[in-house]
């Protein structure tokens, strides 16, 4: 029999959740910890309280006295500040990239230039280092132009500007608010996909994609948040898409991360845009998606600990994760005032009968010195739910929904949406409805 791993898991949100859940699955799993966890990655796992995640050497630290072989780490913040470096150089394997290669995702600069190096199909795009030189460009450059911020701002850093006034005044703002640097990039038309791949610092395995709605209100409207929603596997990224987004843009930049000296190693999420003339990166992250990783783990037949050891031991090759049929798909309750200033403190009730119906993650939950679980973060749970057709796994979540109690709660009602109209298409295609 194979032996049985210690594994530590960083974070403390939905993705994490999602992940616990799946780990705790494994038959090769020994000890489960967490740090800092939540009450719902409790269930699962010991939580290590007072880790300082982002701090390597208390990690590799902590995971050494623990007797853990491996750590995963789920969000981006410790893998740029380094932690996956420090966890290796302990002797300890980890899933997740070093910080000179998660600079993939917290500058936007740097994968830029890789991409050029590796010719990876992408917005075309201009580093900008003072506001005279952004100014500059946007008084010319076509609109709407995207506006970035270089470094990592958790999702508030792109405005898409319609006019120039607009892209002034982005500039301005982001610069004001210390960033050093800007990316100014031509604006992508198609339909976003979200393409996960394992990673071992040669061989590259694409997991399903998934679809994220990034927006608070229905329609796609309102601000930008970290993700109300998402479902897998979106039709649209088809095998044929996944195979030439694999060879165009994920396998090219791993080989220019190896030449670099630089080898990527954990889970890399290319932000794709579905072009008229192919796949297009938009932008990488350097862990799971959140919501994302919380419909990919349902779907998940594989046992997930013998993948992410594979990933983090160079030994992949060969690997091909089973998935379930089926669509997955999870809708977000937030707090009152996400995303801008989220109300927490909120007692969350009704989560025993949802789980009838649903899987709940817990994204952002705490439970107060009496033992009640109150909300504690703008993302407070995601709704999980899997059935054979993404209309019934819409129904499930909804109706788990409906039996969860969180004062104020805000959700979409449409996710899923893009895929529920392709559904419906032949039918509207035939004109028996509107106009
Ligand atoms: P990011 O935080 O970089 O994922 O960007 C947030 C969102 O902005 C993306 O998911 C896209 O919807 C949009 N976006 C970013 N760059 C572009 C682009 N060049 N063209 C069109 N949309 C973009
Ligand atoms: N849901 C998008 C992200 O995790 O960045």
């Amino acid at each position: 029999m194979a032996m049985r791993r210690n594994v530590l898991l960083l974070g403390g949100g939905g993705r994490e959740h999602a992940l616990a859940w799946k780990l705790a699955q494994s038959p090769l799993i020994g000890r489960l910890l967490a740090a800092p966890g939540n009450p719902g990655i409790a269930a699962h796992a010991e939580l290590l309280a007072g880790l300082d995640i982002l701090d390597g050497d208390a990690v590799a630290g902590a995971a050494r006295s623990a007797g853990v072989d491996l750590v995963v780490i789920g969000p981006e913040a410790p893998l740029a500040a380094g932690v996956a470096d420090a966890c290796r150089s302990a002797g300890i394997a980890a899933v997740g990239p070093s910080a000179a290669a998660a600079r993939l995702e917290s500058s936007k600069a740097f994968t830029k230039e890789v991409c050029a190096a590796a010719g990876v199909p992408t917005a075309a795009a201009v580093t900008a280092e003072s506001p005279a030189a952004a100014l500059a460009h946007a008084a010319a450059a076509p609109l709407p132009l995207v506006v970035k911020a270089d470094g990592l701002m958790a999702g508030k850093g792109v405005i898409i500007a319609a006019s120039r006034a607009e892209a002034e005044a982005a500039i301005t703002a982001l610069f004001a608010q210390g960033q050093r640097r800007l990316v100014l990039e031509t604006f992508l038309e198609g339909e976003e996909a979200s393409l996960f791949v394992l990673c071992d610092g040669k061989t590259a395995v694409p997991l399903i994609a998934a679809q994220d709605h990034k927006r608070l209100l229905d329609g796609d409207l309102g601000p930008n948040t970290g993700g109300m929603g998402a479902y897998a596997p979106p039709s649209c990224m088809t095998a044929e898409r996944t195979a030439e987004a694999m060879d165009r843009i994920v396998r090219p930049t791993l080989a220019e991360m190896a030449r670099r000296g630089t080898p990527f190693q954990g889970i890399l999420f290319a932000g794709l845009m579905l072009t008229a003339g192919g796949p297009m990166l938009v932008e990488y992250n350097v862990r799971f998606g959140d919501p994302e990783c919380q419909v990919l783990m349902p779907l998940l037949e594989a046992d997930l600990l013998d993948l992410l050891w594979r990933t983090a031991t160079g030994g992949l090759q060969g690997a091909v994760p089973r998935w379930r049929a089926g669509r997955a798909l999870t809708v977000v309750m937030a707090a009152p005032g996400y995303p801008a200033a989220p109300q927490t403190g909120a007692l969350v009730a009704g989560l025993e009968a949802a789980a009838a119906l649903a899987t709940v993650f817990h994204a952002g939950t705490a439970r107060t010195a009496a033992g009640e679980l109150v909300s504690a973060g703008g993302r407070v749970l995601a709704v999980t739910a899997v059935a054979d057709d993404l209309d019934a796994a819409a129904r499930l979540a909804y109706a788990a929904i409906d039996r969860i109690r969180l004062p104020g709660a805000q959700w979409r009602t449409d996710i899923g949406w893009r895929e529920r109209h392709r559904g419906n298409a032949p039918h509207q295609a035939r004109g028996e409805k509107e106009e």
